[in-house]
């Protein structure tokens, strides 16, 4: 039996990976992220690293595959142009047909629990139910999971809850919100159960129903703290989500859904069977899940705002731990966007995560993020040290065939510097030295005198010379610095 994941980093699907792997399930994972699935793959299962709305991706990871569990995820990366709804139905119907077309004979469908009126849906509760049909129409044996709203959405109001003892959202009309761990195993065991056949439908809801108010007093009661629900209209629900850096289009998405029930003439009356009904309470899920959160925020709350005196100070920095992280950014001037481009990408490996009109998002490695902002600012090619520069290292596990392709790609100035290891500046402006990725570099953390310290001493003295690419050799003028 092989199984193709979607969002497998996601609330749901982690838990759902997790069990298949323990019942030694042959999983294949769709993910944009190999760093968030990377103890899934260390198990055994099967990375396709890529979008969901690839199809190439699809493809690679439906070959073979019997089953798929589908969920058309919120994409908080979104920023394309069209609506993000019919981005979702148009990713979901492809999905639905490429599951056809590779034979995939049963699907776990994760949807949206909504009430019986349907005339009175809109916008992605119309979408996610239309894409159920699509779904039936394509594969016919298809389980749906309607959740309701998941109790997991209160983990987004920690920081409310801790600091001024509130939950900021608007008011939702009476839901049976349900914990994602409920929904999960009902996806796992719909997944492995080969007893059902035809559509089947299941709205997954929470043992009692609340509306936010109510909610708030319960998870009060749990977490042990006075807690208040400020409502919020959906306006100024939609201004915090922009706020929170959520793109406009999805944030017009979820207005709209808040909208839709907020709205809503009848009561949100969620169909309950025995089947559908799951046991964690939110009295229990907040004990469990919300309470441990946010005493976990108030430590380090604590532990990051406690005061220090002046003879602390040594000791308190001593403490306090920083390490680089692997995000970092750069402005670049316009017309380098291609070479940038080619040589990350094509030489170097790396992967563009986005691309804007102005900026690209590139991920090198496993997990090293690099947003390149493309700005009317001085070209860079000239190669020119300035105090406020950090030359960073990359890491190669093939270091003469690398150190070959960077050179030849005739995209790269090296620099003669006098060391054993490459060093060059890269298009863009940026220098770079490329090392082994077992190489023994304790040199270069102040573990012993080197052999090539009085050499690089003498050559910083000097000026090093730089080596230009072939095609700029005969106009631009060898630079040199002092270091
Ligand atoms: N939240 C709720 O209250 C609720 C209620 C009812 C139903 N649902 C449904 O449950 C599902 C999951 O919702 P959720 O809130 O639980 O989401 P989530 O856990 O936040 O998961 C979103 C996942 O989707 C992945 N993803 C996003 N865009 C992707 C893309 N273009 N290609 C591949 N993967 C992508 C993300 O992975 P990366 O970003 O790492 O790539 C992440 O793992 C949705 O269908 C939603 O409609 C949610």
């Amino acid at each position: 039996m092989r199984i193709v994941i979607t969002t497998p980093s996601g609330k749901l699907g982690q838990f759902v990976v997790e069990q298949l792997l323990k019942e030694k399930v042959e999983v294949a994972m769709i993910s944009r992220h190999p760093e968030k699935v990377k103890n899934f793959v260390q198990a055994g299962a099967q990375l396709i690293e890529g979008s969901i709305n690839n199809p190439d991706v699809l493809n690679q990871a439906f070959k073979g595959a019997d089953t798929l569990y589908w969920v058309t995820p919120i994409d908080l990366t979104y920023n394309g142009h069209t609506n993000y709804n019919d981005w979702m139905l148009q990713t979901a119907t492809m999905g639905a047909q490429l599951a056809k077309e590779n034979g995939i004979q049963r699907v776990v469908l994760i949807s949206v629990s909504a009430p019986v009126v349907e005339q009175e849906l809109r916008g992605m509760f119309k979408v996610l139910h239309m894409i159920e049909g699509i779904f039936k129409e394509a594969v016919y044996n298809v389980t749906v999971l309607r959740p309701s709203q998941l109790m997991e959405g209160f983990l987004g109001h920690i920081k409310t809850i801790a600091e001024f003892g509130t939950i900021n959202r608007p008011q939702n009309k009476q839901v049976g919100m349900v914990a994602a761990r409920d929904v999960q195993e009902k996806a796992f065991q719909a997944l492995l159960d080969l007893s059902w056949k035809g559509f089947c439908v299941f709205d997954v809801v929470g043992p009692q129903d609340f509306n936010i108010t109510e909610a708030t007093q319960v998870i009060s009661q749990g977490i042990g703290r006075p807690i208040e629900h400020v409502v919020l209209t959906v306006a100024q629900n939609r201004e915090c989500m922009a706020k929170a850096g959520i793109p406009v289009p999805i944030v017009e998405c979820l207005a709209d859904l808040h909208a839709n029930v907020h709205d809503s003439r009848e009561p949100w009356v969620q169909p309950r069977s025995i089947e559908g009904t799951c046991k964690t309470s939110l009295l229990e899920f907040s004990r469990q899940v919300l309470k441990p959160a946010v005493e976990q925020y108030l430590a380090k709350l604590k532990s990051a705002s406690t005061p220090l005196t002046f003879s602390q100070g040594a000791t308190a920095a001593a403490t306090a731990k920083v390490i680089f992280g692997n995000h970092s950014s750069v402005i670049v001037p316009k017309q380098d966007r291609e070479s940038i481009r080619k040589f990350y990408c094509d030489i170097l490996g790396g992967k563009i995560t986005k691309e804007e009109n102005e900026r690209d998002f590139l991920r090198l490695g496993e997990n090293f993020y690099i947003g390149f902002l493309y700005g009317d600012v001085p070209d860079a090619s000239e190669f020119l040290r300035t105090a406020r520069s950090v030359w960073l290292e990359i890491k190669s596990d093939n270091v003469e065939e690398m150190s070959r392709k960077i050179v030849e790609s005739g995209l790269v100035r090296k620099l003669d510097v006098p060391d054993p290891h490459l060093y060059f500046q890269a298009p863009g402006g940026q220098c770079l030295r490329l090392v082994g990725i077992d190489e023994d570099l304790s040199f270069y953390e102040g573990a012993f005198d080197g052999p090539n310290v009085a050499k690089v001493k003498e050559g910083a003295k000097a000026g090093f010379s730089v080596t230009l690419p072939d095609s700029a050799q005969s106009t631009a003028k060898v630079a040199s610095f002092k270091q």
